[in-house]
């Protein structure tokens, strides 16, 4: 979503700051700000971009302090004046904000009623100016950014700082992430990341309620009463490299290309190749406990929740344990039975989803146990759970998920491996499954080979205005996952279904202007899709099959052939050429592939 980041060293911030804007501009993009302390505050902002805003920053812009923002519009209009950072009315504090501040209204009319006069439409805008009414009676920054917080309902990611005192920033956290990046005599902090690795890799991430003063020689961070709090740094396995584009045209095809080695790294020292088991030690839980669970629920939003229903079957199917997956944001909202003898499981690439953390927190309450499947390394959701499996798929940039969609479903394959071995899966079969994953990187690379074939296909088909996306039972989730990507980055409208569903309904659509991705593997269900395909035909209706044979002229018009694996790993496999549809399909259309419009990243607010 919006970005923070705060610099406070030797160096001039502008530059810094206006870098590390660069690298968070996937996570949120209407508008960008910067403000640097020398001798009172230095302002620019925009609405645009991060590149119209370091055009708008003149060289004399010097400071060794600065804060700086992008924009994703919630509260007020994209515009240069709802841009952050905002001001005090006497120009005295700024700060920068990603989350809501749900009481701005009612803070706002108290202000106002006081004669403070707002600048902007922004929620943010009553913080400077509730920190500024109390900075000149506090004897330090800290302790006026906690008392402003006192009378704040909402979430919250803030940097603030103070022309008076201008060797120090003060971070504040509370569902919005704050990591404080620990330099040589020099000190950082943004909103994720990937706005630090060019500088350190050794972190401090902040948790809810906390809040922490930087200066140039170090930090201190505090409990939302007052006490200091004791962090240990921690130091992020990410390279500055992992947020280029590597020579790729857009990240989103780097991430697509990336698959082989993702994959292969979510699967690294995991397979045990001699007892036919998945080692996970991330899950904290003994042999007792693993088979101690009679259900299993997965919540996830978005693509991380189409990647859940994936793993629910991959569970009911190797565990046999019931397990079926929502999406974490309706979960939260209705007030779920939380069941002793159940495994919650939380998906999430970010690790920061607010939905997703809020579900977490929620079971967390009622006494859930609760693991995580997450990318971000030490991100919220996975300080939240009580274990899980990390991705290791590295950065995911571009907005649209794909690798660490592919790694997610490979971590439930391990999972239900793994609870697979310890219930009633035979060694037989658990070696069928550990081969069938130890395949899974070089049959990716094979379906890559097709990328040429695939963007022709994208090309034909991105001429229709909607498609339909049809699956059955595995193939279900890999259809709305391909729906999912379709719509998101080429803008075309997209519907998926099960097959099974289309004679309830949707047939009524399928003509010649609809035509329908198919997703057919060599299953138990094979001649089921294939009936189907024959009624969609009949309808005038053109199919593009994605499957592991030709079916005939008959019945697909186009066809993409994967590689077969084990039934149960086929639906990894069958997302791939639907992430390169989509992608090339968004580029016939010229599209933003990277950035889609009105999407971010990741989701922290509700
Ligand atoms: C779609 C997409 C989103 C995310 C969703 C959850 O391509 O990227 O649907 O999957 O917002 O995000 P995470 O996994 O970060 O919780």
């Amino acid at each position: 979503m919006c970005g923070i980041v705060a610099y406070v060293g030797p160096k001039d911030a502008a530059p810094i700051l206006l870098e590390g804007l660069a690298r968070l501009e996937y996570r949120g993009y209407d508008s960008a700000g910067v403000v640097v302390s020398n001798r009172g505050l230095k302002v620019r902002k925009v609405k645009g971009r991060v590149a119209d805003l370091a055009k708008a920053v003149p060289a004399r812009f010097k400071g060794g302090l600065g804060i700086g923002h992008t924009r994703w519009a919630t509260h007020g209009v994209p515009s240069d004046v709802n841009a952050h950072p905002h001001l005090s009315a006497d120009q005295r504090v700024a700060v920068v904000h990603n989350g809501i501040v749900e009481n701005a209204t009612e803070l706002r009319a108290k202000l106002e009623a006081d004669g403070v006069v707002f600048a902007s439409d922004t929620d943010t805008e009553v913080l400077a100016h509730l920190v500024a009414r109390t900075v000149e009676d506090t004897a330090s920054l800290e302790e006026a950014v906690r008392k402003a917080l006192k009378s704040v309902v909402g979430t919250y990611g803030i940097a603030v700082l103070d022309a008076e005192r201008p060797g120090e920033i003060v971070v504040a956290r509370n569902g919005s992430p704050i990591v404080i990046g620990i330099g040589e005599k020099e000190m950082f902090a943004a909103s994720d990341v990937a706005a630090l690795v060019r500088y350190t890799r050794q972190v401090v991430h902040l948790e809810d309620g906390e809040l922490a003063v930087l200066r140039a020689d170090g930090f201190h961070t505090f409990a939302s009463g007052g006490l200091e709090t004791a962090k240990e740094p921690l130091t992020v396995d990410v390279e500055a490299g992992h947020y280029d584009t590597g020579g790729y045209e857009h990240y989103l095809l780097k991430e697509i290309s990336e698959q082989p080695e993702t994959v292969a790294r979510t699967l690294s020292g995991r397979l045990d190749e001699r007892f036919h088991i998945a080692h996970l030690g991330g899950l904290n839980m003994d042999a007792r406990e693993t088979r101690s669970f009679r259900r299993v629920k997965i919540i996830g939003c978005g693509s991380a929740y189409y990647s859940g229903q994936i793993g629910a079957q991959l569970i009911e199917e190797l565990a046999r344990i019931p397990a079926d997956a929502e999406p974490a944001s309706e979960f939260r909202y209705r007030n779920p039975v939380v069941d002793p003898d159940t495994l919650y499981v939380a998906i999430s690439q970010s690790g920061e989803t607010y939905d997703t953390l809020a579900a977490v927190q929620e079971l967390k309450r009622k006494g859930g146990r609760v693991i995580g499947i997450v990318n971000a390394v030490g991100s919220a959701i996975a300080r939240e759970v009580d274990g899980g499996i990390y991705l290791h798929a590295g950065p995911e940039v571009s907005v649209a998920s794909t690798k660490a969609f592919t790694s997610t479903a490979i971590a439930f394959a391990l999972l239900a491996l793994h609870f697979g071995r310890v219930h009633d899966l035979s060694p037989a079969e658990g070696r069928r499954i550990v081969d069938g994953l130890a395949k899974l990187p070089a049959q990716i690379e094979e379906i890559l080979e097709q990328g040429p074939a695939i963007a022709e296909l994208s090309r034909k088909y991105a001429v229709h205005p909607s498609m339909m996306f049809v699956g059955r039972v595995r193939g279900y989730p890999v259809a709305r996952e391909g729906a999912q990507k379709l719509k998101e980055i080429s803008y075309i409208h997209a519907e998926a279904y099960p097959a099974s569903e289309l004679k309830h309904g949707p047939l009524a659509l399928i003509g010649p202007e609809l035509p329908t991705v198919a997703i057919v593997p060599d299953d138990e269900l094979l001649d089921k899709n294939l009936t189907t395909l024959g009624e969609i035909r009949a309808r005038g209706g053109r199919v593009l099959m994605i499957g592991h044979r030709e079916p005939g002229a008959k019945l697909a018009d186009d066809v993409i052939v994967v590689p077969r694996n084990e039934i149960e790993l086929d639906p990894i496999l069958l997302t791939i050429p639907l992430q390169l549809l989509a992608y090339h399909a968004a580029v016939a259309l010229e599209r933003d592939v990277d950035k889609p419009r009105n999407l971010a990243k990741s989701v922290t607010v509700e």
